[in-house]
């Protein structure tokens, strides 16, 4: 590749970090090709439309690909620098899978050429863009790789984790800062010379192990201080204070700053970073295992708690509201406010009602549950009881009048005007008066 040209890059998954990137990339002006296993994902994609949901997504793509910088296909071409997007999720027994990485080089691997760059961008566990090298190295015999030659490497190979907030991709993928760990100092230069295009926050190079700690150190750090506000939550109700009230007046102090607490931690970032860190030192991680058992102990004690709530209001019309694992978003993966909401469902079948602007249609676990998707103004008409799940920005707004006379749980802490009933004194359990 050479710097003065714009290099063809090949974007391999294209979910919901893939797709944004190979997007801001081919808007820098650069040819790009995205790769997905989904013939569903290329051939949406190739009509210039989009498969998830993201601000402003679905404008930018449809340019890149009328004016051609953008195409998908499931087969891969040659490209001068490859972006590897593929999902990273654990076992049963927490375990990182990097198969998906594998697979992801084994496709690769031979269309590479001399001068090539491999960037990873998949979050990843400590040592998998060395183990991504030495995949390709096996593959490819003919090619000298960094790190196993004396001479100077025929491709470069590095790893460069997103630090993303889904809602605000295009945003944060062009502003936010990048740690570009290479497997060496030259193979960084590389990287950094292509992030250089289409990134406006500062690049920061390393090697590929600090890069690749850094992303679950970050996950991690966010983790054990939810569970720290999560863990207050359940103090706070078994001594009949709120939760929030507290968190307000302690934030107070300039030099503490204790996050809010939920119904528990979600999605496929937070709630998974963390193992691939316990996974890879077990006997060193007491306090991030610990905060992971805290925040889906969390999710128990929801459960247990809206049941209640439901069980001692048998004629009560109960809408949950929410179902994805964070706020203004379509992404229900491991969401804490779906279990809870399915649960509900299982047990009071079609008394429970779900508010999920995001989502066309309930998930598959509600099938057969009796349960059913209705719009907030309906809900805030016909149901007894309300149960915040997620704070969507639409939940947020919704004044007291509206809420008045309803009993409410509000996980959330979105509603602090809500008025707690005299005899009821669990924080978040609130009764209109
Ligand atoms: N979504 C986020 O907010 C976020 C933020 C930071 C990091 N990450 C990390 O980024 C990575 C990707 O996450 P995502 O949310 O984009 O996942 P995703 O599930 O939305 O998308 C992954 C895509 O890769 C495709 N795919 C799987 N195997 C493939 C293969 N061998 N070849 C080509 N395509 C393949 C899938 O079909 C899918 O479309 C993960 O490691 C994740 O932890 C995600």
């Amino acid at each position: 590749m050479k710097s003065d040209l714009k290099p063809d890059v090949c974007v391999v998954g294209l979910g919901y970090i893939g797709l944004p990137t190979a997007a801001i990339i081919a808007r820098a002006g650069c040819k790009v090709q995205g790769i997905d296993v989904s013939q569903k994902v290329v051939d949406t994609i190739n009509r210039g439309e989009i498969h998830i949901e993201e601000v402003d997504l679905d404008g930018l793509v449809h340019g890149v690909v009328s004016r051609g910088l953008l195409s998908a296909s499931t087969t891969i071409a040659p490209a001068d620098v490859f972006v590897i997007a593929v999902p990273t999720p654990f076992d049963k027994d927490h375990a990182p899978d990097i198969s998906y990485v594998l697979a992801a080089g084994r496709s690769v691997a031979p269309v590479l050429k001399a001068g090539d760059v491999v960037i990873l961008e998949s979050t990843s566990p400590v040592g998998t863009t060395e183990q991504l090298r030495d995949f390709i190295a096996e593959l490819r015999p003919d090619l000298k790789c960094p790190g196993l030659t004396r001479e100077t490497p025929d491709i470069s190979i590095a790893y460069c984790p997103e630090r993303v907030l889904p809602g605000r991709i295009l945003e944060e993928l062009t502003n936010n800062d990048r740690s570009i760990g290479g497997i060496s100092p030259r193979c960084a230069r590389k990287a950094l010379a292509f992030y250089k295009r289409f990134v406006r926050g500062a690049c920061v190079t390393t090697d590929a192990r600090s890069a690749e700690m850094t992303k679950l150190v970050e996950n991690a750090y966010r983790d054990v201080n939810i569970a720290f506000a999560n863990e207050l939550s359940i103090v706070a109700d078994s001594m009949g204070l709120d939760v929030w009230e507290v968190i307000r007046l302690a934030n107070r102090h300039p030099r503490v700053n204790i996050l809010q607490p939920g119904p528990g931690v979600g999605g496929h970032c937070i709630a998974v970073d963390p193992w691939f860190i316990v996974h890879g030192a077990p006997e060193a991680t007491p306090l991030i295992r610990t905060a992971r058992g805290v925040n889906d102990g969390k999710i128990r004690h929801v459960i247990a708690k809206a049941e209640e709530l439901v069980a001692a209001h048998p004629d009560a019309r109960v809408a949950c509201l929410g179902l994805a694992f964070k706020a203004n978003i379509d992404d229900f993966r491991e969401s804490p406010a779906r279990l809870v909401a399915a649960t509900l469902a299982r047990r009071f079948g079609h008394r429970i009602h779900v508010v999920e602007p995001y989502a066309a249609e309930l998930p598959i676990e509600f099938t057969d549950t009796g349960a059913s998707l209705i719009d907030l103004d309906t809900a805030l008409e016909d149901c007894d009881i309300l149960v915040v799940l997620v704070d969507h920005d639409v939940f947020r707004v919704v004044p007291l009048a509206e809420r008045s006379g309803k009993l409410v749980y509000d996980t959330r802490g979105i509603w602090p005007d809500q008025p707690r009933a005299a005899e009821q004194r669990e924080p978040g359990l609130r009764l209109a008066s």
